[in-house]
């Protein structure tokens, strides 16, 4: 019987065990979609090229149609025996429309079709995905403005450094996430070809338009001019925009791991820089006083399986010689996965930083909550202001190295009596350079020193409120 084997060429069924090991729908179901679009392209295609006729393209639409309501109601019955999404979607097409089913796979095979499939389904991911990166980034552009003034040690090899401006840390994460945006916006536009027309792996012989079809899919350039895989063999085995998406995916989930770090280092007691929504913590099951920031850790260490999903996609290529080779079938979970993980993170961060909307106000609440005075007594803690008073000696005449290094003994004595440099009194001051007058306090000032990085980039106050007005223009 034919549901037993391929073909007549086959003298045995295949066994449960391998049936079960090369199947795919459980997984690529989730193609449904996408494999349904591209077949209604396919076949209009073929009757505008009178390859099948009229009435065996209304056949074809009209049983995709009754099938896209079967699976979107759930009466659809997925078939192991049936392999994978294709075989599945067409096998019921051929039983409710009989040989025009039949002839939808003419100049068609599974190795383009699932390439096209791959494609559009991450297309449409992505667009998703590039909006939910711009809500996250006006999530922190909301509390970077709430927070200009807000001053937090800045570290290097996380000792105190400088002095530097809350908005302008988180500020730093927004330029990490418009670069990740950019970078799918640039990995979308390798996506967004054809290779369906390319089918098994030389091409076909039948006059195919595939120029059509990848205008009927929305697969063209900015100008409109349709994108065309140009080579079959490249066609069905390119997975390269699969990997290109799992390493954005990837650098994307760094940004977000580097910041779950800091804010795990910031809720914890030692530092109490924020705090951040109950209902993204939990407790202990035996200490009754804590809340722990799971949902940060839980980013933090999705990012690892992230990364080794890239490894398992560019591993899986490595080895494999032209054309279409069944290995490709492994580039499914891990890019699934990749673009749920991703989607979910996204989500809970903009709503963890930015806080949910409240129907009654229409303003966003239960955001990330900031205690300005711990953070100021943690600047205070590390002479953060060392390096202005430096500065302040170069402003007058003494070289740069000679000021390092008598700011180096002020620090010293400083420490010794357990003070910060700015409640160091004059005359101690002007023991360590005879220059040092009373306007050194306004350098020595934490406000002092953040409005004297007034540079393009630098974090003086009136230069973070420009890069939030530029954010506010960008992102709409
Ligand atoms: N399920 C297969 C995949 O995901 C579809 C293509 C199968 N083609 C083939 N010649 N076996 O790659």
């Amino acid at each position: 019987k034919k549901s037993q084997a391929w073909s007549a060429l086959f003298s045995e069924p295949m066994s449960e065990l391998v049936k079960r090991y090369t199947a795919s729908v459980f997984f690529d179901k989730r193609l449904w979609q996408a494999d349904i679009q591209g077949s209604l392209a396919h076949a209009e295609m073929l009757a505008t090229q009178n390859i099948i006729g009229a009435s065996d393209l209304a056949d074809i639409q009209r049983g995709m149609a009754q099938i896209t309501q079967e699976i979107e109601t759930g009466a659809f019955e997925w078939k192991l025996d049936l392999e994978d999404v294709h075989l599945n979607i067409e096998a019921r097409l051929t039983q409710l429309v009989g040989d025009a089913g039949k002839r939808l796979h003419t100049g068609r095979s599974r190795n383009d079709q699932v390439a096209t499939d791959v494609r559009l389904w991450l297309r449409s991911e992505m667009d998703l995905i590039i909006d939910l990166l711009a809500d996250l980034q006006k999530s922190l552009v909301d509390v970077a403005e709430q927070n200009v003034d807000v001053i937090l040690p800045g570290f290097t090899h996380l000792q105190v450094a400088q002095p530097v401006s809350f908005a302008h840390h988180l500020l730093a994460y927004v330029e990490m996430f418009s670069r990740d945006a950019e970078r799918m916006v640039d990995v979308r536009r390798r996506t967004n070809r054809l290779p369906l027309g390319s089918a098994a792996l030389a091409g076909t012989t039948y006059p195919l338009d595939r120029e059509r079809v990848a205008r009927t899919l929305g697969m063209v350039d900015e100008a409109g001019n349709p994108q065309v895989c140009q080579n079959s063999l490249d066609g069905v085995s390119d997975r390269d925009f699969a990997i290109e998406f799992t390493a954005a995916a990837s650098l994307c989930m760094v940004h977000i791991s580097r910041f779950s770090e800091e804010l795990i280092l910031w809720m914890s007691q030692n530092f109490g820089f924020v705090r951040i929504a109950d209902r993204f913590t939990t407790g202990s099951s035996i200490m009754p006083q804590k809340k722990n920031p799971d949902v940060p850790e839980l980013a933090r260490g999705k990012t690892g399986r992230v990364v080794g999903h890239l490894m398992g996609l560019i591993t899986l290529m490595k080895g494999q010689p032209l054309a279409y080779n069944k290995d490709n079938q492994e580039d499914k979970e891990p890019l699934f996965d990749t673009v749920d993980t991703l989607k979910d993170t996204l989500r809970i961060f903009s709503e963890m930083v930015g806080g949910q909307v409240n129907p009654a106000t229409g303003q966003k609440e239960g955001g990330i909550t900031v205690n300005a005075a711990a953070m100021e007594a943690a600047v205070k803690k590390g002479y953060a202001t060392a390096t202005d008073l430096a500065d302040y000696l170069v402003k007058k005449g003494l070289p740069f190295r000679d000021a390092h290094e008598v700011v180096a003994h002020a620090v010293k004595t400083a420490q010794g009596l357990g003070v910060d440099l700015s409640e160091l009194p004059l005359e101690t001051l002007q023991k360590f350079d005879s220059r040092i007058e009373a306007d050194v306090f306004g350098p020595l000032s934490l406000q002092g020193s953040l409005n004297a990085r007034n540079t393009l980039g630098g974090t003086a106050p009136a230069q973070v409120r420009l890069q939030i007005a530029r954010h506010r223009v960008r992102l709409g």
